[in-house]
């Protein structure tokens, strides 16, 4: 765990802690955070100066083909989260804790962040919903680990939402979003995101808890944005979500890139002298000299 805030990183650059996302909640600075699976797209994002990285459970999706966020195990995001946080110094850097991982027990929730913090060395847990989810956040910060809490859209039970939909849309949901907010800070949250929520609700929630909020589809007064890596650089495939904006396509890059390298082996374009190593001449000659030399 490394939530000490100001201990400077080898490039010089503090590490973002907690108290430094605080102070740029109340001095209004948007928190930026953005989804990192691997060592380059977390030194991808500690060069872009992101403040938070999240390893998400949607790398089930997004690196593992799978079509939901369920199926990935505490085993595979430990090892994308150790891989992330060698890339990702600077900022702080969250793991999702995957389904089935907490909601059994407090003891279960509170053992899988131990492991998440120790093994992988990430700063924060994130672990999603309310109700139960209150008495783990209340486990987990209790042993020591950071947790981040994830409201509305809450993508490991989408099913018993009514599937990838905006939630709080009624007057009554978005109160109790409010109340799961403050139920989840009181608890020890250090952070919520809040997914596909109004901005109404979005904000209201903003302004009741003293702890940062980041919005997905949650509108522009969260504290801060999140993103998925694939879906701002363009490597997604499938139905993109309205609440994404693409800044770059990174995945036709990488297509025609594959595709001009395909075309040169073929065509015997590349390699070319420059992509070779030499012998020196005595012993190129020497070795000319034996070639013929059978295995026998
Ligand atoms: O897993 C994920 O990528 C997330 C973000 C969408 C917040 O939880």
């Amino acid at each position: 765990m490394s939530t000490t805030p100001d201990t400077k990183h080898p490039q010089g650059a503090s590490k973002v802690g907690l108290r430094e996302l605080v102070r740029m909640k109340s001095e209004g600075e948007k928190i930026v955070m953005i989804t990192a699976y691997d060592y380059p797209s977390g030194r991808h994002a500690d060069a872009a100066g992101v403040d938070v990285v999240l390893i998400g459970d949607s790398a089930a999706m997004t690196v593992l083909g799978h079509d939901s966020t369920v199926p990935i195990t505490l085993d595979e995001i430990v090892m994308l989260a150790k891989a992330t946080v060698r890339g990702a110094k600077r900022p702080l850097v969250i793991a999702d804790l995957p389904f089935g991982s907490y909601q059994v027990s407090d003891e279960e929730a509170t053992r899988s962040a131990i492991r998440m913090a120790k093994d992988a060395g990430v700063d924060m847990v994130k672990i999603e919903g309310a109700g139960q989810t209150v008495s783990r956040v209340r486990a987990i910060v209790g042993a020591g680990v950071a947790v981040c809490a994830h409201l509305g859209l809450t993508p490991q039970s989408a099913t018993l939402l009514g599937g990838y939909r905006a939630q709080a849309r009624s007057a009554e949901e978005a109160l109790q979003a409010v109340r799961d907010a403050l139920e989840l800070e009181a608890a020890g949250a250090a952070m919520i995101v809040l997914e596909a929520v109004p901005p109404i609700v979005a904000e209201r929630i903003t302004q009741a808890v003293s702890i940062p909020t980041i919005g997905i589809g949650a509108g522009a007064k969260c504290d801060g944005q999140v993103l998925v890596y694939h879906d701002a650089v363009g490597i997604s495939t499938g139905p993109r979500p309205r609440f994404v904006r693409q800044y770059a396509t990174a995945g036709e890059d990488i297509t025609q890139a594959l595709a001009a390298y395909t075309a040169e082996v073929k065509s015997g374009a590349y390699p070319q002298p420059e992509h070779e190593y030499t012998m020196p001449a005595d012993e190129l000659g020497r070795f000319e000299a034996t070639q013929h030399l059978s295995a026998t």
